[in-house]
């Protein structure tokens, strides 16, 4: 085959030009010329087919579309199993399990479909001492050491497998570009060619992406608004959690989490994410809260911990991990002006145990209440549930689905919740579980010091 002519392209003004230059001369952009196949038609990022316009009512889908993984977490952030001819990008760091996860669906997958498992960072031993170790035995999963874009293509159109794993995009090259794997150009047009695969040939493409320094898949977002489904696998590498998110989903939604445990035989899944967090938690310490955070249906219980201790210097220092940092500028702000505590000359350090990462603003009474505890040197009942949101003024306001929280914290043995009053007037009190409603931090405080 003729190899194919290449240009680069200016990403910001559309300028060609037939050699790579470091500034635009178009418009004096720099570092924006990305190397490009030249195609007469089907311009790259569009993809054609062959066939003629149908009805939409014409259409018809059957359940078999989607293939379940049987791992009921992974199957929930795919909003409902895999789903045939779909192309489903898994980020995260180097190391974090991302082949392991990926090589354990094969088992189960295995059963009722033909798996093709592409590496360019394995070789096929190595593939099958990860797969001994994990006890895979699928007769149905074909390896393959490649990373040559068409050598894999061709072997998808032989084999027709109703799976594919390509591991990783980062590896894989198309020989008509001069730029070296990993580089965006071969990164983008690798990715095209496996979307254009995926859907032509109805198979469901995984491909993994390793996240740059930057905290980016394979340097720009280029490959996720490609892709259907972007995946990111998170979790601390000391750790033994992962969490499982959808940033992306054309098939379900982007609120679900799957938690998995990584052990010495692969990732397990866990069916009481609340427990898990709240596991080896300090009894009768100052400085830790328990806050329920909505990940996605789930309710999830986590714990937040504080330590304020005056600065040593004459700037204070304000650390957060698992919590926006603004949100802590936000609520230290209102215990300084509205609750009275004299935060400015100390520093603050705010930590969500189990590396999970709490964006809803429900965390927010609890949060304010882990700093108070260790600013003040108070505890605060384990047993104690905070849900509320805080606004400028120090009031709590109302959070959605309390219901499902409050349940939650009932199931786990906790005695008490506090929530927002505009919430408690709609919750039904349990025998042994006392939910008092707040109007405002203070309130929140007064009620904690008298329930100690
Ligand atoms: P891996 O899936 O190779 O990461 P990625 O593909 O995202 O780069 O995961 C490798 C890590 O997982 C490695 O640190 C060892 C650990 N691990 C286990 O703890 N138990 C296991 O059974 C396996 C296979 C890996
Ligand atoms: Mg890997």
């Amino acid at each position: 085959m003729a190899k194919q002519k290449t240009i680069f392209i200016c990403q910001d003004c559309g300028y060609e030009s037939p050699k790579w230059m470091g500034k635009c001369p178009g418009c004096g952009e720099w570092n924006s010329l990305v190397e490009e196949v030249q195609q007469t038609q089907n311009k790259a990022g569009t993809i054609t087919f062959k066939t003629a316009p149908v009805h939409l009512n014409e259409v018809e889908v059957t359940r078999e579309e989607r293939l379940s993984t049987d791992l009921k977490e992974l199957d929930r952030v795919l909003g409902g199993g895999m789903v045939r001819g779909s192309l489903v990008l898994v980020g995260g760091d180097p190391g974090i399990g991302k082949s392991t996860l990926l090589l354990q669906i094969c088992e189960n997958i295995g059963r009722k479909a033909k798996i093709l498992y592409a590496s360019g960072e394995e070789s096929v031993k190595q593939i099958k001492i990860r797969a001994d170790r994990l006890a895979i035995t699928t007769p149905n999963l074909l390896l393959m050491a490649e990373t040559n874009i068409d050598a894999i293509v061709q072997s998808i159109n032989d084999l027709k497998p109703d799976v594919v794993i390509v591991d990783s995009i980062q590896t894989v090259f198309k020989p008509d570009l001069t730029s070296a794997p990993g580089s965006v150009s071969q990164v983008r047009e690798t990715t095209i060619h496996l979307m254009r695969l995926a859907k032509e040939s109805n198979t469901a493409i995984f491909i993994v992406g390793h996240v740059t320094k930057e905290g980016t898949l394979a340097g720009p977002r280029v490959l996720e608004h490609m892709v259907d489904c972007v995946l990111y696998f998170e979790g601390e590498r000391h750790q033994s959690y992962r969490i499982l998110r959808a940033v992306k989903n054309r098939f379900g939604s982007t609120n679900e989490i799957g938690i998995f445990e990584m052990r010495d035989k692969g990732l397990v899944e866990v069916d009481n994410p609340s427990l898990m967090f709240l596991s080896g938690r300090p009894i009768n310490v100052s400085g830790s809260c328990v806050v329920c955070t909505l990940e996605g249906t789930r309710p999830v219980l986590a714990e937040v911990q504080a330590l304020v201790s005056p600065t040593g210097f004459g700037i204070p220092r304000r650390m957060s991990t698992g919590i926006d940092y603004n949100r802590i500028s936000l609520l230290m702000a209102v215990l300084e002006k509205k609750v009275g505590l004299h935060l400015q000359n100390h520093d603050a350090y705010i930590n969500v145990i189990g590396g999970i990462r709490i964006e809803e603003p429900a965390a927010d009474l609890g949060v304010i209440t882990a700093i108070a505890s260790s600013f003040k040197n108070f505890q605060v009942s384990p047993h104690t549930l905070l849900i509320g949101e805080v606004g400028l003024t120090g009031e709590v306001r109302a959070v959605n689905q309390v219901d499902k929280r409050v349940n939650e914290a009932f199931k786990l043995g906790f005695n008490v919740c506090i929530v927002p009053s505009e919430n408690a007037k709609n919750l039904k009190q349990e025998k042994d579980l006392k939910v008092i409603g707040v109007k405002s931090v203070s309130e929140a405080l007064e009620v904690i010091a008298r329930n100690i």
